[in-house]
Order: structure tokens, then sequence, then C-alpha cells
């Protein structure tokens, strides 16, 4: 156990989880780049064994998987007229105002008029969907790896759905930004370094564990809280899809990895669960929105403490821990091996969310009837 015992330092290449300045010292300075190649090594796993739904579950979520198909050309209402700085004043007006009681003073948004403020709001309109986008991507990629990889037939069944789902997700994020919004971002650099160790990992259940669990749990949980706030209908829709889909996803992993993380021994379980903290700390980082500072012309460290207080980003940084801590907990990745998540998850202040429905059940109450299929 010992040998296998690591900090902070070499899980998440800092020894504080808050250091703000070495967090920012991980950013994206290939802004033009329009290739990105990871070396993967990994064993492509033919099963002989073709009996369909030997594991139920799995069998369950590929049939309502089949039913579940939406369009993403002809499903959702394209020609729907966004303004974007008309809903970010909205949005600002409905909680008091920009920055309703943070003291900015001393800072370089100290400043700010509404004009500022506006563009803001649209720049990181723009970053957010951008980065959904990637993530979709990411996504698309590793589920694909996970059908050559997985040795079940039903789970090669149920991947090849979620291919598909994924690549819709590309599509309809890519068609939003292009179309309603005005302007891309690259990746972040916090979530390019997380999709290259998920991606370059040669254990199959990584790929599950780092996607499934962690990734495709922060995004149902991020595309949740959007979901609730905005007040575009096109996005609204939009998102219930992604949603419907991302729901069975996160199933997908908490059902699978279910039967096999019950026989891991500690020490096994003890490299999964650095892992997992290494996705949540990586993901959690990428919500501080570098790339937008740098474009709005304001060095990110400077206003990073300010932008932490404001309330509602408060929120929206626990609440995206609400799927991953109890999907965790259900695949015994907390309490296993010491416990070692679980002291993790309360450094991260998000263990409240233990006792949160796990997706292996709730997937069930969140799918929605694509209107094509009546
Ligand atoms: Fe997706
Ligand atoms: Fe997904």
């Amino acid at each position: 156990m010992t040998e296998t015992m690591r900090e902070n330092a070499d899980i998440i290449g800092r020894g504080e989880i808050n250091d703000l300045e070495a967090i920012m010292a991980v950013s994206n300075t290939d802004w033009d780049e329009a290739r990105h190649d990871v070396s993967s090594h990994y064993d492509t796993v033919f099963t002989w064994d073709y009996e369909k739904g030997s594991r139920p579950k799995l069998d369950k979520l590929y049939e309502k998987a089949k039913r579940s198909q939406w369009n993403a050309q002809t499903d959702l209402p394209w020609g729907t007229a966004v303004d974007q700085e008309a809903l970010v004043r909205a949005n600002a007006a409905a909680n008091g105002g920009f920055l309703a009681g943070v003291d900015a003073s001393g800072t370089p948004v100290a400043s700010w008029g509404d004009a500022e403020w506006t563009q803001f709001g649209v720049e990181s309109q723009n970053w957010t969907l951008s980065q959904f986008m990637h993530g979709e991507q990411g996504a698309l990629v590793c589920t694909a790896k996970i059908v050559e990889s997985v040795p079940w037939i039903d789970a090669k069944y149920y991947g090849a759905t979620q291919v598909v789902d994924e690549a819709r997700h590309v599509e309809v994020f890519s068609k939003y930004l292009d179309e309603k919004l005005s302007g891309h971002y690259p990746i972040n650099a916090h979530l390019r370094l997380l999709l290259d160790d998920i991606i370059a990992d040669s254990r199959w259940d990584m790929t599950y564990l780092g996607m499934q669990i962690m990734v495709e749990g922060l995004a149902l949980a991020a595309f949740g809280f959007m979901y609730q706030m905005t007040t575009e209908p096109l996005l609204k829709q939009l998102l219930r899809y992604v949603m419907s889909d991302e729901s069975r996803h996160v199933a997908f992993g908490v059902l699978s990895l279910q039967e096999l993380y019950g026989a891991l021994s500690s020490a096994e379980l003890r490299e999964r669960q650095e892992f997992a903290f290494e996705a949540a700390v990586r993901m959690r980082d990428r919500f501080l929105q570098q790339e937008v500072w740098d474009r709005m012309g304001v060095d990110p460290k400077q206003v990073a403490p300010i932008l932490l207080q404001v309330p509602e980003r408060k929120v929206f940084q626990t609440m995206l821990f609400s799927k991953i801590v109890p999907n965790c907990k259900k695949l015994g990745l907390l309490d296993g091996a010491d416990g070692w998540l679980r002291t993790k998850f309360t450094e991260l202040g998000v263990i409240g969310f233990e006792d949160f429905a796990d997706t292996g059940e709730e997937y069930e109450s969140l799918q929605a009837t694509p209107q094509s299929a009546g």
C-alpha cells in the first residue's frame, strides 16, 4: 500500500488544492491548434459470447437508447432568434445586477460598467458552450474506445448507441455556437489534460471511470443547472434532450463498474480513487474561465478570488459534484481503501452530496421523448 501512496503534488501537480497561482499557470498557449494527437495503447477485445441480455440492466439501457434517438437537425426549433446581450442583461437583472454583493474594489473590474459586464457575459457564454462542445468530442472518442475495449457484448451494444448520442451532442453545440452565439474558444488546458489522461490509459475501466462517471457526471449536473437558469427556449430544449441522453451515459458507467469494482483489491481501488480525485480537481479548475479574462484584457489571477465570492458561482461550483459524489459512493470508491476519496471530497467541500440519488436509478426519470418518435 505504501508504494502506491501518492501526494497531491504527484496527482494534480501541486501540493495545495486551492493554489490559484499554480492553477493559472496551466494554460492553453496554442489557440490556433487544429488537431491534437494522443498516443494510446490498449487491447481491443473481441467476445465470442453473443448472449444478449446476460447483463439485464445494460440490455435494458440499450433498448431504451434505441427508442430515445432524436435528430439534431429536425427536432429542435433552430429558427429561434437569440439575442445574447439581452439575455445577459436580463440574467444580471434577475440576480440583482452584475457582481451583486461582491466587493471588487482594488481589482481591474472595479471600474467596469454595464458595457464591460455585458461583454463579459457574452464571452462567458461563448466559452461555456465551447467547452461543452470540446467535452462532447472527448465523450465521442472515449465511447468509441469503450466499444473496442470492453469485454461484454451488452456493453458494446449499449456503447455503440452512446457513440451516436455523442456525435449528435458535438453537432448541436457546434451548430448553436455557429448560428446563435458570437465566437468560439479553444479547449481549456485543464480539460484537455484530463481528456488526454482518460483516453491514454490502457485499462478499459479507467476510460469508463474518467468519462462516464466523472466528466459526464459533471456535465449532467452542469447541463441541469443551465437548463434551470436559461430563459432562451432553443437552448433549454437542446439541453433537455442532451440531459436525457447523458443520464443514460452516466447510468451506463455506474451499472458497468459496479460489477467490476466490487472485486478490486484495496491497492487497485486506491488507483481508481486517485484518478477520480484528479478528474474532480481538473474539472473544477477549468471553471475559473481563464481564457475569458485573457480575452477581456484582465489578468485572471487578479479577479479569480473575487469571482469565487459570487453567490451564484459558489452554488454552481458545488452543484457540479451533485452526481459524481453519490455515484462514486455507489461504486464503493468513497469508502474503499481506507476512505481516501471521502477525505479528498471533504477537502473539496463536496462530500455533502453523498446521499443524493445515484444515476444508476435516477436516469429513468430524466428520459425525454423526442418529437420525431412521437
Ligand atoms: Fe454527451
Ligand atoms: Fe454523454
